[in-house]
Order: structure tokens, then sequence, then C-alpha cells
């Protein structure tokens, strides 16, 4: 939650600060500033709302080739211009930018209170940039300062620090939060997402815990909390520039979606050995033993990842014969868990920043757990602090509405429940037939895709409904919870996912004469079930639409509307039913009028606990 974006070399700072909040006004979009250095002057303009206001208020650019910017997502503090970021010190030396959270902010603050200083905002940050410029006026230098101040703070904090008094450097520190650093010939970029600094470079270095960057033009320096040199490695990172644009897409979430073939395709690549039935996972590979041996698997995420987290538990748990659970991850965290060495942790995150899954996955391996994780984000913390794991390759997912990740973190959990399965008593011909339907998910998601109009169509009549219900079984309630999600977050309609097996224990109650409810009917060992459920909901006067096989007479004659799906191996349904649900979720918010890439309230990366 929060962009911060800073920039030193030879060109204009203020454009090039701005270009790169904008490609990360999705971790947070409430207000925006950016500071500038020129003539030992701090340039200061800031805003509140999108970034677009900024520009709107400060139509000038702030002279210097030297600046820092933040795009906020409001913590302490309401959203106000005082409260945005950058925060100066109170002698105005110092400016800086912060993602994250001061826990022992209260604290910190009274203290500097009771010393005399009058704090301008609501801000912990503000009391970041007091700490450091306490330090330079002790003397120290800007990146002693930004160390004794990253001492002194609980919490987590990504931050970047200016000193009026010298134009040549920036300071970046990390503890919790990320930071990454973009290395030119005569220029460096630092911003808390590498998809900022894509344009610019592709030699980047990633910040670890506890790091503390000094940057020049074109060269930096890192030391620890502790003051000694860090080496860091420098890193190419691999996605095109253009992937994380709109294109001709009105948004990025329509975009995202329509992306999803090729994004399994890519997910795919050389993981599926299809001639001996399973998949082949490069991450996996110095591990096979230890998987071989597991007894148990936990997999856990938060929101759109704890779905796709309970997914996979099924799959594994159906097919691989392995007991597996998916927890959310933000409970598994504080409730002390009973740690097993027999046991596979499973984390999954697309941002890999998710702050309640990265304290979840780091109180377990604590306990001396095995870890692996699930993630979109090359480098980000979840790939840097599990032993092993899966990039799902999905690209960049920019809309803050997860739709590719959400299908291609189920692959993932699909290829190692696969090879799971065939570590154990699943033949090679059923290890192949599951094989060979992962091959043709691509073709599939694309006849999915040809449904948008009939999705369209139902999300104009349903639109502003009061209510809509969304049932499943198996592998797909968590889809069904799911699609619901997906209505709440961007078309804010007060929506429900479960078991149709659930609704007769209260939830029908809900249902009157009329009312939008998705069902999942795929032809597999669930459907008898559902039909039962679909019943139950005619009998009430719901509108029922069903993504289905075109050829299932019985449900075609009970439901209001069939979403055809292709014939397909049981084990795929999950990916093939988020399609419809997705479109349904996008085309009723973009009837209402939403902001539909920037839903309110909510940001891409839940930084904070
Ligand atoms: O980056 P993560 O996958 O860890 O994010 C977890 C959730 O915050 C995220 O999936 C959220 O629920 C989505 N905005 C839903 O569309």
């Amino acid at each position: 939650m929060c962009g911060i974006m800073g920039y030193i070399g030879g060109q204009q700072a203020w454009d090039i600060v701005l270009s790169g909040l904008k490609r990360l006004e999705y971790r947070g979009y409430d207000s925006a500033g950016v500071v500038t250095l020129s003539e030992r002057k701090l340039r200061l303009a800031r805003q509140v709302g999108h970034i677009s206001a900024l520009e709107k208020a400060q139509p000038e650019p702030l002279a210097g080739s030297i600046g820092i910017g933040h795009t906020r997502w409001a913590t302490h503090g309401g959203v106000s211009v005082k409260n945005c970021h950058p925060h100066r010190d109170s002698s105005e030396r110092v400016a800086i930018v912060h993602n994250g959270i001061i826990d022992n902010m209260e604290a910190l603050r009274a203290q500097l209170c009771a010393e005399g200083v009058t704090f301008r905002s609501e801000t912990d940050s503000e009391i970041l940039a007091e700490l450091v410029g306490r330090g330079l006026a002790r003397g120290l230098a800007l990146l002693e300062a930004v160390r004794e101040a990253m001492r002194q703070i609980e919490g987590t904090a990504g931050i970047v620090a200016i000193d009026r008094d010298d134009p040549e450097l920036l300071v970046a520190a990390r503890i919790g939060s990320p930071v990454v650093i973009g290395l030119g010939d005569d220029e460096c970029w630092v911003a808390s997402d590498p998809l900022a600094l894509r344009p610019f470079t592709d030699r980047m270095v990633i910040l670890d815990d506890g790091e503390i960057a000094a940057i020049f033009a074109g060269s930096f320096r890192t030391v620890d909390l502790d003051q000694r040199d860090r080496d860091k490695r420098v890193e190419k990172i691999l996605h095109q520039p253009e992937e994380a644009e709109r294109g001709d897409y009105e948004h990025f979430m329509l975009k995202e979606i329509h992306e999803q073939p090729r994004a399994i395709d890519r997910s795919m690549r050389g993981r599926l050995d299809v001639s001996m039935g399973s998949s082949i996972l490069g991450g996996l590979k110095s591990h096979e033993q230890q998987l071989f041996d597991v007894k148990n698997v936990v997999f856990f995420g938060c929101g759109t990842s704890l779905y796709s987290a309970q997914v996979g538990a099924y799959l594994m748990s159906r097919y691989a014969r392995v007991p597996c659970v998916a927890e959310d991850a933000a409970e598994l965290a504080v409730r002390n868990p009973i740690v097993e060495r027999s046991t596979l942790y499973v984390a999954i995150s697309q941002s890999g920043e998710t702050a309640d899954t990265l304290s979840a996955l780091r109180e377990i391996r604590q306990r001396g757990g095995l870890v692996a994780g699930i993630t979109n984000v090359v480098g980000s913390s979840l790939a840097r602090e599990t032993a092993f794991g899966t990039y799902v390759h999905a690209g960049p997912e920019i809309s803050v509405c997860s739709t590719k990740a959400f299908t291609a973190q189920v692959l993932a959990t699909e290829l190692l429940s696969l090879r799971f399965a065939r570590m154990r008593d699943l033949s090679a011909s059923e290890g192949r037939a599951w094989a060979l339907a992962l091959q043709e998910l691509p073709d599939k998601l694309k006849l999915m895709l040809e449904q948008a109009g009939a999705c369209e169509e139902l999300a104009r009549r349903f639109a502003g409904h009061r209510f809509t219900m969304f049932v499943g079984r198996g592998a797909n309630v968590p889809v069904a919870a799911e699609g619901a999600l997906k209505l709440k977050e961007i078309a804010y309609v007060p929506a429900e996912g479960m078991s149709g097996a659930a609704m007769k224990h209260g939830p029908l109650a809900l249902i009157e004469p009329g009312m939008p409810v998705w069902a999942l009917v795929p032809p597999d060992e669930t459907r008898e079930r559902m039909i039962g459920n679909l019943r139950e909901l005619k009998a009430r006067g719901a509108f029922i639409m069903a993504v289905a096989d075109l050829g299932d007479k019985e449900v075609r004659e009970l439901v209001d509307r069939v979403i055809p799906m292709p014939s397909h191996h049981a084990a795929v349904s999950p990916i093939l039913n988020a399609v419809p649900l997705q479109l349904f979720a996008y085309y009723s918010a973009r009837h209402l009028g939403y902001d539909i890439d920037k839903p309110r309230n909510l940001a891409k990366s839940v930084t904070v606990m």
C-alpha cells in the first residue's frame, strides 16, 4: 500500500517521478505528492485525489533533477493535503516518502512533542522525517541519519529521503516494505515496485530488510542497520514495459481478464510432462525427497489468493490423496499455529507483499516449518523468504481486482497437486488425462471469453440489484466466493458465494422472486447435488444464471440462462468457471459507472496488517 518513487540524474525529476507514480497508483490513490530539489530549496506539490489531480493542481513542472514522490493509501490520518506525502521535518531540511506503518508512533510522537516539535500532519511518516532531520542537525550525513531513524522505529517502512543541503544524494531504506533501485549509466531510480522502473531500466537491485542505500546518479552503496557494507546483486527485470500498459482496453481489469489464455499458456510452458502424465516444477526439484515424505499440505493466502488456496486444497486432497487445508493467512499468523515437520506449507500471494501472508510465513518458518511460495512478482518478499516455490508468470496485474492471478495461482496448485498425485497413487493414464486437460486450457479459456457479450447483457440487467448469490460445489465453492468478492469489490453489490449445500442452513432465506443467482454446474461428480440446489432456488423464484455444459438439458430447463462451458476434465473447471463471473462483475461495475481499476477504500498490495 502506497507507492514511492525517486529519481536522481540529469533529467527533469518531476516528469520521471510522476510517470513512476502513475504506474504505482494501484498501490494507493487517495492523494499524491512530489518534492524536487533545486537551488537548495525543497519544492513541494501535494494534492488529494488521483495523480491527475496533482498534475492539475501543479501544471508547471517543479524544477530539479532529483526528486521523490508518493501515492497514498491512508492509514494514519485522514485524506487531506496536510497528510499527503512527502513529509518534511520541522526545519524543512529533509523530505521523505514512506510506505508502511510505524507501530511505536505514539511513544515517538509524545517524546518529540515533549522536546518542542509541533507536527503539521496526523501521520506516522512525519515522525520519521523529524527523526531524520534531527540526525542531520547533529551533523550526521543523510545515510547515517536515516539509519539511526530506522533503528528507532518499530513496524514497517520503505522510505526515500532527500536532503536540501545535498543535491547529489537520495537515501532509501527498507524494513518490511519493498524498495527497489533501478540503475542507469548516469542516473538512478528508486521505487516500491519494479513495475515503476521498467520503462527506464531493466537493471535493478532489491533491498533486503534492514538495508539502507545511498543512491547517486548512476551508482549506489548499501549498508545494514549496524553500518556494515552489503554487497548487492544486480538483477534483470523480465517483463516487457508494454505488459503494464492498458493498450486499447478501457480498463486494466478487462485487459487482464482477456489475457488469461496467454497467461495460463505462459504459466504452463515447460511445466507439463504429458507423456508421463505429470508436471515439472523447476523450483521443486531440489526438494523432491522432502516432498515425497510430506504427509499434509496447508495452502494459505488472503482474499482472492485464499480462494485459489481453497481450490488447491480440494485438488490436493481429491486427486493426490494428501490431507490438505486452506487457511486465511491473517488468522493463521495470530493463532499460535501448530507447525509440523511432515507438513508442507504453501504461501500464495499475487504481489508477494501481503503483510498478513508474510507474517504467517515468518511465523511458520520461525517454528521450523517448511514453507514454499506461489507468487506472481519476481523478487517479491514472499519469493525471497520461502525455501522454494514457483512463479505463476501471469505478467503484471495492475487492476486492484485480481483476475488473471487467480486463474494462474489455481493453475500452480493444479501443477503441484498433479506432481504430488503422481508421486503417490494417481495412475499414469489418469495423470495424462489431467495433464492434457491443463494443456488445452488456453483454448478453452478463449471459448469462455467468447461469452463476454452474454455476461455484459446479464450485468446490464442486474447491475444495481441489491444482492447477488453465487453457488457451487466441491472445487467450485471457492470460485463462487471469488465471484462474489469481484462483485463486492468493484460494483459495490452485496454478494455471497457458498456451497449450494449451505443455502438451506440459512442463506436460502435471502432468496426472493427475481433475485440473481450464479450457479456453477460443471458435468462432474458435483452435478447431481447442484441440480438439487437449483431446484431449491427455482422453487423460490430465483433468476438462475448457470455456467454449465450446453448439452445438459436438465440444467437448461431449470435455469434462466446458461453460459456454456466446453467439455473438460473435472479438475480444471474452477479455472473455466471463474471467467464469466469476472466478466459479470466487470460489466456490472462499468454499467454503474464506477472506477473499476481503483475501487474505493482499497489498494492492490495490502502491506498493512
Ligand atoms: O497480493 P495478494 O494476492 O497477496 O493479495 C491478496 C488480496 O489482497 C487480494 O487478492 C484481494 O483480495 C484482491 N483485490 C481481490 O480482487
